[in-house]
C-alpha cells in the first residue's frame, strides 16, 4: 500500500527518498514521485517501478535538494497513471498522502464550487486544495483547518513553497519520524529509514510535526509537546533474494530456521504464553492469510479445550454487533500490525473493555502498541507480498498457545523436536511440486477440499495459489461442494483433497470420489499413503496441532511452481499490496 518517505538533512535529497522509497517497494504500488525543495520545489514522477522513477531522473536535470518527500502509490481514487501519482501541488502546497478520505467526492464539489480546479481523480488533491485555501502563512493551522473537515484515514507529508520545512499528520495511518545526526525524517515504515538511524518517535493522532534542518517540534493543538525519542532493534535485514529467484522461494526456505527458532524461544518463555483457558470464549480477527491462520487457531482449540471460539474477518467484525461477556479474549493476527480493519476491531475490543491479544511480526507496529499483551512471532522482515514464512509462524503460535491450554506439550514433545528437520524435508520436495505444477499450470479453475482443520489448510492453499498464480481457485468443506460448486467441475479441473486427520478421512475421500466421477482431475495431499490415486503428495505425519506447519509449505511451493510456469511476478502480483492500511 502506499508508502511516504520524507527527508530534511545534510545528505542527497534524492539519494536518500530513492532508497526509502525501495524499501517501501515490497508493500505494493503501481507508481511513483518525488518532490525535491531547494528555492523552488521540483515534483517527478512515474507509473511503474521505482527503478523507472530512478531511470526518469537521470534523464532530466534535477535540481540539488537537502528536503524533500517521496510516495509510492496504490491506486484508490483515480488509476494508476502518472498525473494521479503523488505528490500533488495545489497552490503553494506540495502533498503525499496514504489512506483514504470517504469524503472526498463532496468536499471536491464544495472546492469545484468555489472555483477550485482538479487535475487529478485522487482524493489526495482535495486534501491539498482545502490546506491550500487556509494557508496563509500558519501552515499548521491551515493543515488543522483541513484536516478537521476529512473523514477518513490518511497519513499525510506536506510541502509549502514558502517555508523550508515539512509538516506530517496522520489519522488511522502509520507514519513514524526518524531522528538521526543533522538529518531528520518521516516515513511510514522505520524500515525505510533504519540505514541512516535507529533513532524514532511516533506521531500520535492530532500531532501536527513540523520537520527542519534544525530538529522536529511537535504541536498538539498550538502547543509544542515533548516527545520520547526511541530506539529500534530493526536493522535493514533485507540482505536480498540470497541466489533465490523470488523472496517468496527464499521466505519459505526460511521456514524451518524460523520454527526451530520459535520452538526454542516458546520453551523459554513458555510461562509468559497466556493461558486460554482464563477465558470461556475467544475471538479471533484478522484478515487474509492471517485470519485464516486464525481457522487453524480456531478448530484447535474446539478440539482441544472447552473454549467455543468465533474467528471472523476484521473487515466484517469491526462493523457488526460483537457479543462479549467479561471473560472473552480477542486474539488479533497480524504480520505487519498495521492493517487497518485489524486495527479498528482491536479498538473495537478494547473500548468494550475486553482483553486483547496480538500475535504479531512487526515490533513497534500499532497493533503491537496497542494491544494488551503481544506475542512476536519473530518472522524477520517478509519482502515477498504473499506471505508464506509468517503464515507459518502465526500457524506455529496458534498451535503452540491452544497445545499449551489443552495440557497437551508433552505428548507432542517428539514431534515438536522434528519438526524443523520434517518441514525442511517437505520444503526439499520441489521436484514433486514441479511435477503437479506442470500438470496443472493451464487450469482455469482449482479448487482444495478439505474437511475440519484440512480446510482451515485448504484456505491457505487457495489464496496463495490464485494471488500469484491469477488462476481461479475455491477452498471448499468437502462435504459443501455437492449443494451447488460441484457445478463448475469440468473434465480434467483439477481437485486437490487435503487428507489429513484420521477422524473424517474416509468421508473427504467419498467427496472426492463424487467429483472423480464426474471428470475431475483429483489430487490427493496426505500424511498416510492413500491408494488408487496417481497423483497423490504424502507428507510427514505429525500430531493434529502441527500437521499445517508441513502441509502449508508444500501448498505454497505449488501456487509457487504454478506461478512459475505461467510467467507471474511472484513477488509482486498484480493489484496486491502487503501492509493493507486502508479499509
Ligand atoms: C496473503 C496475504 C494477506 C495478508 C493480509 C493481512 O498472502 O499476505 O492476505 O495476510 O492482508 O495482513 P497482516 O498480516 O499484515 O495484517
Amino acid at each position: 500500500m502506499c508508502g511516504i518517505i520524507g527527508y530534511v538533512g545534510k545528505n542527497d535529497a534524492v539519494k536518500v527518498l530513492i532508497n526509502g522509497l525501495k524499501t517501501l517497494e515490497y508493500r505494493g504500488y503501481d507508481s511513483a514521485g518525488i518532490a525535491l525543495k531547494n528555492k523552488s520545489i521540483q515534483v517527478i514522477k512515474s507509473v511503474g517501478k521505482v527503478s523507472m522513477l530512478e531511470d526518469k531522473l537521470k534523464t532530466l536535470d534535477v535540481i540539488r535538494a537537502n528536503m524533500g518527500l517521496a510516495h509510492t502509490r496504490w491506486a484508490t481514487h483515480g488509476k494508476p497513471s502518472e498525473v494521479n501519482a503523488h505528490p500533488h501541488v495545489v497552490g503553494k502546497v506540495t502533498i503525499v498522502h496514504n489512506g483514504i478520505i470517504e469524503n472526498a467526492f463532496e468536499l471536491r464539489e464544495k472546492l469545484e464550487q468555489e472555483g477550485v480546479s482538479f487535475k487529478t481523480d485522487t482524493d489526495t488533491e482535495v486534501i491539498a486544495a482545502l490546506i491550500n485555501k487556509y494557508y496563509d502563512g500558519d501552515a499548521c493551522d491551515a493543515i488543522r483547518k483541513a484536516t478537521d473537515l476529512v473523514v477518513g484515514s490518511y497519513a499525510l507529508g506536506i510541502m509549502f513553497d514558502d517555508e523550508d520545512y515539512l509538516y506530517a499528520i496522520r489519522k488511522d495511518s502509520p507514519l513514524i519520524l526518524g531522528v538521526g545526526v543533522d538529518e531528520y525524517f518521516m516515513a511510514s515504515d522505520i524500515a525505510a529509514i533504519v540505514n541512516y538511524t535507529n533513532k524514532y518517535m511516533l506521531l500520535e493522532e492530532g500531532e501536527i510535526a513540523q520537520i527542519s534542518f534544525e530538529g522536529i517540534n511537535i504541536y498538539n493543538s498550538k502547543k509544542i509537546v515533548e516527545k520520547n525519542i526511541l530506539e529500534t532493534s530493526v536493522v535493514d535485514e533485507d540482505k536480498g533474494k540470497c541466489g533465490y529467484k523470488y523472496y517468496m522461494l527464499k521466505e519459505i526456505n526460511e521456514e524451518p530456521i524460523l520454527v526451530e527458532r520459535a520452538i526454542k524461544n516458546f520453551y523459554e518463555k513458555i510461562d509468559e504464553f497466556p493461558n486460554l483457558n482464563d477465558y470461556e470464549e475467544i475471538h479471533i480477527v484478522a484478515c487474509g492469510s492471517a485470519m485464516y491462520a486464525g481457522m487453524i487457531g480456531k478448530t484447535l482449540i474446539e478440539e482441544n479445550t472447552n473454549i467455543q471460539v468465533v474467528c471472523e474477518v476484521a473487515s466484517e467484525y469491526r462493523y457488526k454487533r460483537v457479543f462479549y461477556n467479561r471473560k472473552t479474549l480477542v486474539i488479533v493476527i497480524s504480520q505487519s500490525g498495521e492493517t487497518a480493519d485489524t486495527i479498528a476491531a482491536l479498538r473495537k475490543a478494547k473500548a468494550n473493555n475486553i482483553d486483547t491479544l496480538a500475535i504479531v511480526n512487526v515490533k513497534g507496529s500499532t497493533i503491537a502498541r496497542e494491544s494488551k499483551q503481544q506475542i512476536y512471532i519473530e518472522a524477520g522482515r517478509e519482502v515477498a507480498v504473499a506471505t508464506t514464512k509468517a503464515y507459518i509462524l502465526q500457524v506455529l503460535v496458534m498451535a503452540l498457545l491452544s497445545c499449551k491450554s489443552a495440557l497437551k506439550l508433552d505428548l507432542v514433545k517428539n514431534d515438536l523436536e522434528k519438526l524443523p528437520r520434517l518441514l525442511k524435508e517437505v520444503i526439499d520436495r520441489r521436484d514433486d511440486y514441479k511435477k503437479l505444477a506442470k500438470k496443472i499450470f493451464k487450469s482455469e479453475d482449482i479448487f482444495f477440499i478439505g474437511r475440519k482443520i484440512d480446510y482451515a489448510i485448504s484456505l491457505e492453499g487457495s489464496l496463495k495459489l490464485k494471488e500469484i498464480s491469477y488462476i481461479h481457485s475455491e477452498a471448499y468443506q468437502a462435504g459443501e461442494l455437492k449443494h451447488g460448486t460441484i457445478s463448475l467441475i469440468e473434465e480434467n479441473t483439477p481437485v486437490l483433497a487435503i487428507i489429513t486427520d484420521d477422524d473424517i478421512k474416509e468421508k473427504t475421500l467419498s467427496n472426492l470420489e463424487e467429483v472423480k466421477a464426474r471428470g475431475a482431475l483429483p489430487i490427493v495431499i496426505c500424511n498416510e499413503k492413500i491408494d488408487g490415486y496417481q497423483d497423490e503428495i504424502l507428507l510427514p505425519k505429525v500430531s493434529t496441532f502441527f500437521q499445517a506447519v508441513l502441509v502449508v509449505p508444500c501448498l505454497q511451493l505449488i501456487a509457487y511452481e504454478v506461478a512459475i510456469l505461467r510467467g507471474c511476478d511472484v513477488d509482486k502480483p498484480r493489484n496486491l499490496a502487503k501492509s493493507v492500511t486502508v479499509e
